[in-house]
């Protein structure tokens, strides 16, 4: 842009470009002044102009990629609207717990003594057996999914990884008649990881693709190096993720589906983050979506290391009353 006039360069036509023509046009200056550029993203702009004795000598112009500092900020508020919601639940699942097992055992006895008084009685019995059994379910997944958990860290070539996990996504993607394309690209590309829990993660995020395409279509995984970090990259020609619904599918039970759980995002949020990474997509409804993991490369200084053991968690056993008769 060197030696180009300020009108040159502004000359797009965008709303930041007449804003800044106009500005500079009026000799005034803009004061942080928000911009959206074509595909969205926010700018934030000033404009001084210089002065030296009563004279210009030129103009001072600060364009600032706001678009970053507010996916920090995303990501920031979810993780700790996640972590607040874990200590919630599991606090809650563990206090459930108690009173569900003390149930389970009384049931057993007054199915025992009724067996000889009424036998119909049985029927009643068994529903209220099955529910508790289901909602212990349910109790022990939230306690599972908000458990602290022990990585077991490895330094694995995530392109090897990722292939894995193309392997395990293509019963369900070849059932939909989507293609699971690949680029690895040739250099390798280590991350210190739990490989079991990222598969998993990485997992959740290319079926949902998958999911997002019941016609069919095709799913692209990559994995790239981003300066100290190693991108991969699950691209999907589905649906789209509508914009009013985008800041909720992180959360714990958020699902859209008819047999959804809601979990595999939020499982692959949090087991990113503990090894160290980041998650986020971009998504055009009718379009598609791509999600992007990254994790720091092997050797950027920034690796995963396995934290400290949490307090033990306190498993409270039946109580003692059920051993009484
Ligand atoms: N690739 C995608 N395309 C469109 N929507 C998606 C995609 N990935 C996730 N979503 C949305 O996010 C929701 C939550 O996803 P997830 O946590 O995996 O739960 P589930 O798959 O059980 O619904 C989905 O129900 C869907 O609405
Ligand atoms: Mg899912």
């Amino acid at each position: 842009m060197l030696g180009k006039n300020a009108a040159e360069i502004f000359a797009d036509g965008s709303e930041i470009g007449n804003a800044l023509l106009d500005a500079f046009g009026q000799h005034h200056g803009l004061m942080q002044q928000e911009f959206q550029n074509a595909v969205g993203e926010r700018i934030i702009a000033s404009l001084d102009f210089i002065e030296e004795d009563s004279e210009q000598i030129g103009a001072l112009m600060v364009l600032r990629d706001a678009e970053s500092v507010r996916r920090i900020e995303n990501e920031i508020e979810i993780s700790h609207r996640l972590a607040a919601a874990g200590r919630l639940v599991s606090g809650v699942g563990h206090e459930v717990k108690n009173p569900i097992n003390a149930i389970v055992v009384h049931l057993e006895v007054l199915r025992q003594k009724l067996r000889d008084i009424d036998p119909d009685a049985r029927r009643h019995m068994d529903v209220i057996g099955s529910e508790i059994q289901r909602l212990d379910r349910v109790v022990q997944m939230l306690i599972d999914f908000t458990r602290p958990v022990e990585l077991r860290l490895g330094d694995v070539d995530l392109r090897k990884l990722g292939e894995d996990v193309a392997l395990l996504a293509s019963p369900e993607a070849a059932r939909q008649g989507v293609i699971v394309r690949r680029e690895w690209g040739t250099e390798p590309l280590f991350a210190r990881i739990d490989a079991d829990l990222f598969k998993q993660a990485l997992l959740n995020v290319v079926l949902n693709g998958v999911q997002a395409m019941p016609k069919g279509g095709d799913l692209w995984m990559s994995a790239s190096r981003i300066g100290n970090e190693v991108e991969l990259t699950v691209r999907d020609q589905g649906a789209g993720i509508a914009p009013d619904i985008r800041d909720k599918i992180y959360n714990l039970y958020f699902t859209t589906k008819k047999s959804g759980s809601g979990i595999g995002l939020a499982m692959a949020f949090k087991v990113v983050q503990l090894m160290n990474g980041s998650m986020d997509f971009d998504s055009i409804v009718g379009t598609g979506t791509s999600f992007h993991i990254r994790v720091p490369l092997l050797g950027s200084g920034r690796e995963a290391q396995t934290p400290p053991p949490f307090a033990a968690m306190r498993e409270i056993g039946v109580q003692a009353e059920i051993g009484k008769k």
